[in-house]
């Protein structure tokens, strides 16, 4: 295992830059007079048995957020929502799109998105030149420099550290439904759930890649108590607004994952092309990774179209009569449109209602 750790205080801007690591003006803040650390600390399994550090001054062992808990009885524990997996192709047809806004609430829908990007390039001290071209945000992946490893996994872990709090909030706001109303939710409540637990799972792959600073540690917990709320008192009067909300969130995390994937495949990202990467063993895990299969690129591919999966179902939810409707992506079909069962990830922009539920 290689551990490479950036703080300012640890290595200078120049040393840390080089190490791919995240320098920007919000790292280098004395906050009560010590270093405020966007820091990452990035772990490189590589086949080394022994803990390596490119650091130059001493570093503190890199702590294992989650270490395997060995008890008494239990042997382990496997994910509840098993991962359904995908094929290759599957994984390569998905695309960067965009949702045309047609309603004022989808427009409101994507300024917030777009509010939320831009406040999350400048917080994480994007240069001009790292940005791609904004009058495509959500569909062009050209950039004239790329972001270093560092700040791709600043990007995905506050990414996920928000992805997964609508589905969470909806599920359970549909789930209480139910109950007080004393009404069937038909299906909805479970693939919410599954939403945010899949995204949990993302955000913990990425946590045994790197350790975030008590300021980023900082910046997560101020975005969830802010955005849970938010979503919380939004879904209870718009819905249907939400859900789009969600389906052009995960537009952007589609664009984040081909974005990277392109740097990974031009070869700008040397630590997690380099042969002896390995990535965390709960990915291998939750995504059933084949032997061979094991690389980075192949790691944000899983990840992409799970991100593909959320954009088309948040995307459709956000078309359906909220209180009548049942999910289509988890109902049965009748008899002679068995072959209208909607396929969340080949459907960028969503199914309309007539589509899939019909008149
Ligand atoms: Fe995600
Ligand atoms: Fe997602």
């Amino acid at each position: 295992m290689l551990s490479i750790r950036a703080n300012s205080k640890l290595c200078s801007p120049r040393q840390a830059s080089q190490l791919g690591r995240v320098v920007s003006p919000l790292i280098q803040t004395p906050i009560h007079g010590h270093s405020a650390g966007w820091r990452i600390a990035s772990i490189y399994q590589t086949q080394h048995s022994q803990p390596r550090s490119f650091s130059t001054s001493s570093v503190r062992p890199l702590r294992d957020f989650f270490p395997s808990k060995e008890t008494e009885l239990i042997r382990r524990t496997p994910p509840a929502w098993p991962h359904h997996g995908y094929t290759e192709q599957e994984m390569l047809e998905v695309q960067p799109a965009h949702r045309e806004p047609k309603t004022i609430g989808d427009w409101v829908a994507w300024k917030l998105v777009r509010l939320c990007r831009w406040g999350m390039d400048l917080a994480t001290g994007l240069e001009s030149d790292q940005q791609v071209d904004m009058k495509h945000p959500t569909t062009a992946t050209k950039t004239s420099k790329p972001l270093t490893e560092g700040q791709w996994l600043v990007r995905f872990i506050f990414l996920e550290s928000i992805a997964g709090v609508p589905g969470m909030v909806a599920g359970m706001l549909r789930h209480l439904r139910s109950l007080r109303r004393l009404k069937r939710d038909n299906g909805w409540i479970e693939t919410l759930l599954e939403e945010s637990y899949n995204e949990r799972m993302h955000l913990l792959t990425f946590m045994k890649m790197c350790e975030p600073g008590p300021f980023m540690k900082f910046m997560i917990l101020g975005a969830q108590g802010v955005f849970f709320n938010a979503m919380f008192f939004s879904y209870l009067i718009s819905p249907r607004i939400c859900h789009r909300f969600v389906g052009y969130l995960e537009e952007e995390a589609v664009h984040t994952y081909t974005r990277c994937i392109r740097e990974i495949d031009e070869g700008k990202l040397p630590k997690w092309t380099d042969e002896g990467f390995l990535v965390p063993e709960m990915a291998v895990t939750y995504w059933h990774m084949s032997e061979g299969k094991r690389t980075m690129r192949d790691l944000v591919l899983y990840i992409r179209a799970d991100e593909a999966v959320h954009r088309g179902v948040n995307h459709t939810l956000g078309n359906l009569n909220q209180k009548e409707d049942p999910n289509p992506f988890v109902s049965d079909y009748k008899t002679g449109h068995e072959g209208q069962k909607p396929n969340a990830a080949l459907k960028s922009t969503g199914y309309e209602r007539d589509e899939v539920i019909g008149h």
